[in-house]
């Protein structure tokens, strides 16, 4: 008999998902060209695991029950086109394969089109939490082909992670959705991230706190409102000894940040279909800023007249950076929120924004406790065009907001660059004033290039040969 899915891609993550939907009772065979990782995959199996690993993939096809439901775990980009390439003449009609990679969303859609010519679905599908996820539950973002996620409804609500019984895992919507909204779930991470960086460096460099201060802090934060998987993972950071020194290890990492890219792709889609989320696009930058490292240490010796004066109330300090964070965060997942409400309008994706934020709340890097409040705003109005509009987030805004001034015009003030956190606030700031200055930009643009404006006062186009006075 044969297996009811098909693994191809035994790297950690694909092992990892492949034993967590073994451990749910499905039967799965794995695929990689790499005999080692076929022998590793059986070897570290247990007993009651329903699983082989093949390593040529005609033998693998073959082995699997019909339709077939093939998993690709391979990285983004060329080897997909690779594998597909090899994998799919040997399908049949209706099988399915399902791209649980970061893959680009218009990479998928391509590949959708490219299937169906062969009667083969495609799906793209954002798989997150990293490798404990992918072995124990992750955040599981299918989209595309209805029928075909019906298929997979049943595994893929087994194998995710739950939360009040609920599973982390819903339809994203069509076409490449799936995809769509895990790379705004990575520009959200990224921009948390920063977020939390900064925060780290005001309470290290500002109020002069060490590592052991610094997890007591991130431990009680964690405890409370704040609690969330970037804020639990960054406590336990600061804890970490050193293997090599007698010191922490965080001391002794390098302040350069890498990236694969779905931060970078996010701010190119905001860009792309004029979506506002500078706290994501600053979080992208800075982690291009900060590989100058060269550069930054010249620059710092000839300008390093800047002195940091530590805040007079630490405790006072400390709860002010944390409500900074906090509020800074919320504006963060508001920006990416905004963005897929704008995609799906522009791709017709009809990304149900409940259940992304619902599928959020567990397994994923962004889970937070927060998601929960966002999840009470979308159950109430499931077309908010963007979360800060919810009245009861916009308590919660009111009661942060004096936090975060504060805390940015104290980085402002002592020259601790606070990027994501200014960003935030500015974003507040617009997206909170009724009348911007843009009028004058308006202006500008007609003045010097006849691109009209229109009136507050009165319907229309209009264009004024604007009078130099400078004669
Ligand atoms: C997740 C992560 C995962 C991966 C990112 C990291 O949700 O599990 O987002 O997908 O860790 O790709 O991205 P960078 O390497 O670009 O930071």
């Amino acid at each position: 008999e044969g297996y009811s899915y098909g693994m191809v891609g035994l790297g950690v993550m694909g092992r990892n998902l492949l034993y967590n939907i073994a451990d749910n009772g499905f039967s799965i065979a794995g695929f990689d060209l790499d005999v080692a990782k076929v022998k590793e995959l059986e070897a570290e199996a247990t007993s009651e695991m329903k699983i082989k690993g093949i390593s040529s993939l005609e033998d693998f096809v073959s082995a699997l029950e019909s339709p077939r439901k093939i998993i690709l775990m391979v990285p983004a980009g060329k080897p997909v086109d690779a594998v597909l390439e090899s994998l799919t003449p040997l399908l049949s009609k209706g099988d399915i394969v399902i791209d649980a990679g970061n893959s680009y969303f218009e990479d998928t859609n391509r590949r959708i089109a490219d299937l169906a010519s062969k009667n083969l679905h495609f799906m793209g599908m954002g798989v997150s939490g990293g490798e404990k996820g992918a072995r124990f539950g992750p955040s599981i973002m299918p989209g595309g082909d209805l029928e075909a996620f019906r298929l997979l409804q049943p595994m893929l609500e087994a194998i995710s992670a739950k939360v009040d019984n609920e599973a982390c895992t819903a339809y994203m919507g069509k076409g490449s959705a799936g995809n769509y909204v895990k790379m705004v779930h990575n520009g959200i991470e990224y921009a948390i991230m920063q977020l939390i960086s900064e925060a780290y460096d005001l309470l290290k460099r500002g109020a002069k706190l060490n590592n052991d201060e610094l997890y007591q802090v991130f431990k009680e934060w964690n405890s409370g409102e704040m609690n969330s998987f970037l804020i639990e993972i960054t406590r336990d950071i600061f804890q970490q000894k050193d293997s090599l020194t007698d010191g922490y290890l965080l001391d002794q990492i390098l302040d350069k940040a890498g990236a694969k890219g779905t931060g970078k792709w996010t701010s190119e889609q905001a860009m792309e279909i004029g979506v506002s989320i500078p706290t994501i696009d600053i979080a992208v930058t800075s982690r291009i800023l900060s590989a100058y490292k060269e550069e930054r240490v010249c620059a710092s010796k000839l300008y390093s007249d800047r002195e940091i004066t530590n805040p007079e109330d630490t405790k006072a300090f400390i709860k002010e950076v944390g409500d900074a964070l906090y509020l800074a965060t919320l504006i963060s997942y508001a920006q990416g929120l905004a963005l897929l409400v704008k995609a799906s309008e522009e791709y017709g994706f009809e990304i149900p924004l409940k259940d992304v934020v619902k599928i959020w709340r567990g397994g994923c890097i962004i889970r937070s406790v927060l998601l929960e409040k966002f999840y009470l705003a979308y159950t109430q109005d499931p077309h908010l065009s963007n979360i800060l509009l919810d009245k009861d987030i916009s308590v919660i805004v009111k009661e942060k907001i004096s936090s975060l001034r504060k805390t940015a015009a104290y980085a402002a003030s002592n020259g601790i660059p606070s990027l994501g956190l200014q960003t935030a606030l500015g974003y507040f700031d617009a997206y909170t004033t009724a009348s911007l200055p843009v009028n004058l930009i308006q202006a500008q643009r007609d003045y010097f290039g006849a691109h009209t404006y229109q009136r507050t006062d009165r319907e229309g186009v209009f264009h004024t040969s604007w009078q130099s006075l400078n004669q």
